[in-house]
C-alpha cells in the first residue's frame, strides 16, 4: 500500500493491492482533477498524457486563447460553479465579497500513515496506523480567505477510498455555505447503470437498476433521517455487470440525516457522481476561525460484480465501522413483545413470556413500547422515561431483575428523540420542541420531534434515560424514531443559523449515542426508525444492529434483506419470526419459512410464544438450536446472493465458511409456478476440488459440479423426506441446504 506522489506535476496515486485512485493538480488552473479510480494499475512518473485536454469550440476557459482548459469538460475532483463548469457543483459558499464566486487553488498537500482524528461524527475506524494512509490536499481562496481540505483515506486491504472535505474560514468576516458535498468524482464514461435501494415503510431497500441518461439522476432524503424512501448508497455498474462479474462502483455516506446522491452525465459523456448532506434547507455559517467537516463517504470499487462489491462493503463495515467489540461477538437470540401484546400487557404477562422464552432457549427478552408514563396507545407519554406503574407495579427495575433471575437478559425500547403533547416536557419546555410559533406543527404518529440540535435537550434526555438504565438490569436497548421531521425550526438557533438545524440535529443524535454507549458499555444497542427508516453506516457506527423493517412477512422480508445485503452485513440486520396471518400484509407462511428467512440476520421472535402449540414450541426450540449451531457461519461467513426476488418468484443466497468447508444455502419462492421448469441452483464460493455432502441429498458432489451444474431439486437428487417436506407444490415455501465438506 502506498501513496505515490509525482512532485513535478503534482499527481497523487493512492494504491494498494486491489485499487488505484489517481488525482492531479492542473498545471494551468491549479485546481484538482480526477484521473482514475478502479483496478490497481502500475505507477508511473507522469499521467500528463492521460489528460483529456482538447480544443473544443464554443466553450469558455479561464485562460485566454486556450480552450483546452475549459472547465466545461475537464474531469474535476471537487467542482465549483461559476468559472465555466455548467454541471452540478459540489459546494457553494456565499460571501459578502464575491457572492457565490470562489476560486480554490492548490496550496499544498499532507500525507501520513494512519488517519486524522474525528470528533462527534461516525467515521471509518482504524485499529493501527498501518491499516491506512491519508492524503490531504489543501486548496485556498486567497481573496475569500477560505481554506478547503480534501481528505483521502486509503485502506490497506480494501478496494476502497474514504473521502470528506473541510472548510475553514480564516477571514475576519462570516461566510455562509449553502452546499457542501462530501465528495465528487468525474468518471470517464457514460455507459453505466445506476443502482439504488428504494422503498417506503414496510418495504425498505428494494433494488432498482436503471440506465444512466444524459442529465441528472438523483436520490436523497429531506426527512431528517436517511429514510425508508432511499438509502444513502448508490452504485454505478458497467452495463454488462452482473451479480458475479464486471465493474461496479459503490458510493455510500457514513451519515444518518438528509442526504443527496447524484449522478450527472454531461454532453461529453463524463459521469459526475457526488454525495453529501442534502442542500435543501441546508446552510452553515462559518465565523472567523471556524471549520466545518462534511460526513465521510465510502467509495468502493469491485471488478467482481455486485456481489463482490457487497462482500467488500461487508468486510469494511465489520472491521472499520462497527465497534470492535461487536466484530466477533455472539449476538443474543431475542424475543420481543411488540407484536405479541402491543400496548396491552402487565408484569405477569411479561414474566410469562420471558419464562417461556427462557425454556425455549432465547437469550434476551425485550420489552418494547408501552412501559412508560401512561402509554396505553401511541398518543401519549413520549419523553417521560419513567415506568407505567399501573402495568408494572415494580417498575422496570423490579421487572428487569425478575427477568434476569429467570436466567434471560432484559432489553428495553426507547424513542429518545420524540415527545408527546400531553407531557410535562412538551408543556413546560416548549422551546425543546421543534417548530415555529407561527405555523401549526405537523403530526406524525401523534408525536412531535425534540430539538436535538439543542445540547440542553440532548443532556436532558440522557439524564432521563440514564436514571432508568442505572436503576435496572438492562443489557439491550432498542432506539426507535417513528416520524419524519417537519417544521424544522429550532428555537435555540439564531435566524442566521437555522439552516444548520438538520445537521446539528443528527449530530445531537450521535452525541446521545456516544454518551449512552460510553456510560453503558455493556448495553447492546439496536437502532430502529419505524422499522428500517434509518438503516445506515452512521448509526451502525454506534449500534451494531438495525431493525431492518417492520414488515416481518417471510416473503416480503426476503426482498428487504436481499436489498439490504447489497451493502450491509447479515449480522447487522435485525430479523424476527412473527405471527401469522402476518400483521403487515395478512399473509400466511409456514413457521419454517419464517425461521429460514429470519436466520439470515440477528434472529429473534416477535409473537406470543405462550399461545403456541406444543409441537410449535418444539419447533421453535429446534429452530433456535439450529440457528445457534450455524450462527458463527451466518454472521462471519462469506455471503453470496444467488437468485434475486426482484427478477422472479424465487430468492436464494448462501454463506460459506472461510475455509470453504461449510455452507448454508437459503432458497424460497413466492407463488408456486405451475408445472415449473427444472430448477438447478448454482452455488458460489465452494472449493471446486473439494467434495461436499448436502444434508438430505442421496449422493455427494464436488464443488465444481455444485457451482457449474448446480443443485437439482429433483427426486433423484434428494431423499424422499426432503422432497416431501420442501418441494411439494405450494406457495411461499423455503428450504435451507446444509452443506459440509467430506474429508
Ligand atoms: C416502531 C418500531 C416497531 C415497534 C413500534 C413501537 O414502529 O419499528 O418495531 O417498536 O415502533 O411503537
Amino acid at each position: 500500500m502506498g501513496i505515490f506522489i509525482n512532485e513535478n506535476n503534482l499527481e497523487f496515486h493512492l494504491q494498494n493491492d486491489k485499487v488505484s485512485y489517481i488525482l492531479k493538480v492542473d498545471s494551468f488552473t491549479r485546481e484538482l482533477q480526477s484521473v482514475y479510480f478502479g483496478n490497481r494499475i502500475h505507477h508511473r512518473d507522469s499521467y500528463e498524457d492521460l489528460s483529456e485536454k482538447t480544443e473544443r469550440p464554443s466553450t469558455t476557459s479561464p485562460i485566454k486563447g486556450d480552450h483546452r482548459n475549459s472547465m466545461e469538460f475537464l474531469r474535476r475532483e471537487y467542482p465549483d460553479f461559476g468559472h465555466g463548469d455548467f454541471r452540478t457543483s459540489s459546494y457553494e459558499i456565499v460571501s459578502s465579497k464575491a457572492h457565490t464566486l470562489s476560486g480554490m487553488k492548490y496550496e499544498k498537500y499532507e500525507c501520513f500513515k494512519g488517519r486524522d482524528r474525528v470528533f462527534g461524527m461516525p467515521h471509518v475506524r482504524i485499529g493501527s496506523e498501518e491499516e491506512a494512509e491519508t492524503l490531504i490536499i489543501h486548496l485556498y481562496d486567497s481573496f475569500l480567505q477560505i481554506r478547503m481540505k480534501i481528505f483521502y483515506l486509503l485502506l490497506e486491504d480494501y478496494s476502497a477510498i474514504v473521502r470528506k472535505v473541510s472548510f475553514e474560514n480564516i477571514s475576519n468576516e462570516p461566510v455562509k455555505a449553502s452546499k457542501l458535498m462530501s465528495f465528487s468524482i468525474d468518471l470517464p464514461s457514460a455507459s453505466y447503470d445506476l443502482m439504488f435501494l428504494k422503498g417506503a415503510w414496510s418495504r425498505e431497500r428494494h433494488v432498482e437498476r436503471v440506465p444512466l441518461h444524459k442529465g441528472i439522476q438523483s436520490i436523497g432524503s429531506t426527512r431528517g433521517s436517511s429514510s425508508h424512501t432511499f438509502n444513502p448508497f448508490v452504485a454505478l455498474l458497467d452495463k454488462k455487470t452482473t451479480e458475479h462479474q464486471g465493474e461496479v462502483y459503490g458510493f455510500s455516506l457514513i451519515y444518518s440525516g438528509n442526504f443527496l446522491a447524484l449522478a450527472e452525465v454531461d454532453n461529453f459523456d463524463i459521469t459526475r457522481v457526488m454525495m453529501g448532506i442534502h442542500p435543501q434547507g441546508f446552510s452553515w455559517v462559518l465565523k472567523e476561525g471556524e471549520v466545518f467537516y462534511t460526513p465521510e463517504a465510502l467509495l468502493v470499487y469491485s471488478n467482481e460484480g455486485l456481489n463482490g462489491l457487497s462482500q467488500e462493503y461487508h468486510k469494511i463495515i465489520e472491521r472499520h465501522i462497527i465497534l470492535e467489540k461487536y466484530r466477533n461477538d455472539v449476538r443474543p437470540v431475542l424475543i420481543n413483545n411488540w407484536e405479541a401484546t402491543y400496548f396491552n400487557f402487565d408484569e405477569d404477562t411479561m414474566l410469562t413470556i420471558a419464562s417461556e422464552a427462557r425454556n425455549l432457549g432465547f437469550d434476551l427478552f425485550v420489552l418494547d413500547d408501552g412501559w412508560f408514563g401512561k402509554r396505553n396507545d401511541d398518543k401519549t407519554s413520549l419523553s417521560e422515561w419513567t415506568p407505567n406503574y399501573d402495568k408494572l407495579p415494580n417498575g422496570i427495575s423490579g421487572l428487569s431483575k425478575k427477568v434476569v433471575d429467570l436466567g434471560i437478559q432484559f432489553g428495553l425500547w426507547f424513542e429518545p428523540e420524540m415527545v408527546s403533547e400531553d407531557t410535562r416536557l412538551y408543556n413546560e419546555n416548549p422551546d425543546f420542541v421543534l417548530g415555529h410559533f407561527n405555523y401549526p406543527k405537523s403530526h406524525g404518529r401523534n408525536q412531535f420531534v425534540l430539538d436535538f440540535s439543542n445540547e440542553a435537550v440532548v443532556n436532558e434526555i440522557f439524564e432521563r434515560m440514564k436514571r432508568i438504565l442505572n436503576d435496572s438490569s438492562v443489557s439491550y436497548v432498542k432506539w426507535d424514531m417513528n416520524r419524519s421531521i417537519t417544521e424544522a425550526y429550532s428555537q435555540s438557533l439564531s435566524k442566521e443559523h437555522q439552516g444548520e438545524f438538520y445537521h446539528r440535529y443528527i449530530l445531537g443524535v450521535y452525541k446521545l449515542y456516544e454518551m449512552l454507549t460510553n456510560a453503558f458499555p455493556h448495553i447492546l444497542f439496536e437502532s430502529c426508525a419505524g422499522g428500517g427508516g434509518r438503516f445506515d453506516l452512521g448509526l451502525l457506527y454506534y449500534a451494531p444492529q438495525t431493525w431492518t423493517s417492520d414488515d416481518t412477512d417471510a416473503w416480503e422480508r426476503v426482498k428487504i434483506q436481499y436489498g439490504t445485503s447489497m451493502i450491509y452485513p447479515i449480522k447487522s440486520m435485525g430479523s424476527h419470526v412473527s405471527a401469522v396471518p402476518n400483521h403487515q400484509v395478512g399473509r400466511n407462511t409456514s413457521l419454517k419459512m419464517r425461521h429460514d428467512t429470519a436466520i439470515f440476520g440477528t434472529y429473534g421472535y416477535e409473537l406470543d410464544i405462550t399461545t403456541l402449540s406444543d409441537e410449535e414450541k418444539i419447533e421453535v426450540r429446534n429452530n433456535i438450536e439450529f440457528f445457534k449451531t450455524y450462527q458463527n457461519l451466518i454472521h462471519h461467513g462469506k455471503f453470496y446472493r444467488l437468485l434475486s426476488p426482484f427478477d422472479g418468484e424465487a430468492a436464494s443466497y448462501m454463506v460459506i465458511s472461510e475455509c470453504q468447508s461449510k455452507a448454508l444455502v437459503y432458497y424460497s419462492h413466492g407463488l408456486q409456478v405451475p408445472n415449473a421448469p427444472l430448477s438447478n441452483l448454482k452455488l458460489r464460493g465452494l472449493d471446486p476440488a473439494k467434495k461436499y455432502h448436502i444434508h438430505g441429498a442421496k449422493s455427494s458432489h464436488h464443488g465444481d459440479e455444485l457451482m457449474n451444474l448446480g443443485v437439482l431439486f429433483t427426486e433423484s437428487y434428494f431423499e424422499k423426506d426432503f422432497i416431501d417436506n420442501f418441494l411439494k407444490p405450494g406457495d411461499f415455501k423455503s428450504l435451507i441446504l446444509e452443506i459440509t465438506e467430506i474429508k
